[in-house]
């Protein structure tokens, strides 16, 4: 017998939950340093492209994919194509959740710890707050803590269920975002000098496109919209036959690409105006932004309420990323909701600890250069999501049929329809351009 699956209790429901897993640590603290050092309006407008080509008609396929079906990205696939090996996409769906999950929330918690540094005040200058996130990186007992701390969260979150723990938690965080992120904007664009940032961030400077440019655009439209693994697949397998997929669509890309812009207008103008550089990397929000924080004024109210708002986008990612493998173990193996969310998010836990201890008991251990946590970054995002944004478009495509998708889609909606372009998009313009991004991601590092 089938058991009677959750719906989210209303569209708006569905948006936010969306629109809270799309905006994250990539929107905050990616969006803004990767758009400065890819020539600002330039880079803009190349992303814009990639999100309305890429980002669109993928957001559309996973959504439809999930409500067609009712299932977790690998039920999702077996029940779309029954006997074939197309459910291994799922599978790595469900694989790509945990692995980003476990370092996810080891940033997150980065960010937790900082909420405390805030209210003790940020030290001035940038040799102190490199030393003191330094020293927090480095640590054992407290980076564990907050990563603990951070996972207990998303299981509770997630062990209340689809309604009562996503959407409700959602329908309060999402607006409170917005909201300190606009006190943040309103801070940082009325320092003197803040219109420096402010060019930065909108002067179109083409001289700096380049191969790169557009790699990092294609990238960041699908990471910044959470596809090619599974989370929004298993949103949508909640969402009800009533609502209008194309359009549901636009709005949560909509706020997730205005959430972008607004992330970088809270950051540059501040940066500037007190004279630090734009182009610290992860740096730019844990060194230069306490730096900047500790110089303003009221900086140490707003770095506190920047620290909260960057922890709710990181938690309301978090939980989309810890229920696609959750979904998969309460409709293929019957296991009940709670004992899967608290046995996966522990186990996640642990295999969160060697990004920790990455920066001290083992920091010895490098691939290719990189340290633990950034190795699992680059086998989490520059392989496994394009390749499940690739094989997804291309399964819809070529396998369930265009046709069929489009008839998902479009169920709701008179007006509002995805047109048959996405066809020759999803069976060979996305495909193909995702694996030239990859390899040239890939060829980049090595
Ligand atoms: N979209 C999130 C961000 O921009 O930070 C990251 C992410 C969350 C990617 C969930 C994938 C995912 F399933
Ligand atoms: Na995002």
């Amino acid at each position: 017998m089938l058991k009677e699956r959750e719906q989210w209790k209303s569209r708006l429901g569905f948006i936010l939950a969306a629109t809270g897993s799309a905006v994250g640590l990539g929107n905050v603290w990616r969006f803004p340093f990767v758009a400065g050092e890819q020539g600002g309006a330039a880079f803009l407008v190349i992303y814009l492209i990639a999100v309305a080509f890429i980002g669109y008609p993928l957001m559309v396929t996973e959504i439809s994919i999930g409500r067609k079906t009712q299932r977790n990205p690998i039920g999702a696939f077996k029940a779309l194509a029954p006997n074939t090996p197309w459910w291994i996409v799922g599978g790595v769906s469900v694989l790509a959740g945990f692995i980003i999950l476990s370092y996810y929330s080891v940033i997150a918690g980065w960010s937790l710890a900082f909420i405390i540094e805030s209210i003790a005040g940020f030290p001035e200058g940038i040799e102190a707050t490199d030393q003191l996130f330094g020293g927090h990186k480095t640590g054992i007992a407290k980076p564990i803590f907050y990563h603990a701390l951070f996972m207990v969260i998303v299981i509770g979150v997630i062990s209340a269920g689809v309604v009562k723990g996503i959407q409700r938690v959602v329908q309060w965080l999402m607006p409170i975002l917005v909201v300190l992120l606009l006190m943040v904007v309103v801070r940082s664009v009325t320092l003197p000098g803040a219109s420096e940032g402010i060019a930065f961030l909108f002067r179109p400077d083409f001289s700096a496109v380049s191969w790169d440019t557009i790699l990092s655009a294609v990238g960041q439209s699908f990471f910044t919209l959470s596809l090619g693994m599974g989370a929004i697949i298993t949103y949508g397998s909640y969402l009800s036959a009533k609502e209008n997929i194309p359009s549901s669509s636009v709005q949560v890309i909509g706020a997730d690409t205005l959430i972008a812009i607004i992330s970088g207008l809270a950051i540059f103008p501040a940066v500037f105006a007190l004279g630090f550089a734009p182009d610290e990397g992860a740096g730019l929000v844990f060194v230069t932004l306490p730096a900047v924080f500790a110089e303003m004024p009221f900086g140490g109210g707003v770095g506190f309420l920047f620290f909260v708002l960057l922890s709710i986008a990181a938690l309301t990612s978090a939980i989309s990323l810890l229920e696609v493998v959750v979904s998969y173990f309460v409709d293929e193996k019957d296991w009940p909701r709670k004992k899967a969310a608290a046995s996966i998010g522990i186990a996640a836990f642990f295999v969160g600890l060697l990004p920790v201890l990455g920066y001290s008991a083992l920091d010895h251990i490098k691939f290719l250069g990189m340290d633990i946590l950034d190795t699992y970054d680059f086998f989490a995002d520059s392989i496994m999501l394009p390749l499940g944004g690739a094989l997804t478009a291309a399964f819809a495509g070529h396998v369930w049929s265009t046709k069929s998708l489009m008839e998902e889609a479009n169920k709701e909606s008179k007006s509002f329809r995805i047109g048959s372009w996405v066809g020759p998009f999803l069976k060979y313009i996305i495909p193909i351009g995702i694996i030239i991004v990859m390899i040239a991601g890939i060829i980049e590092v090595l």
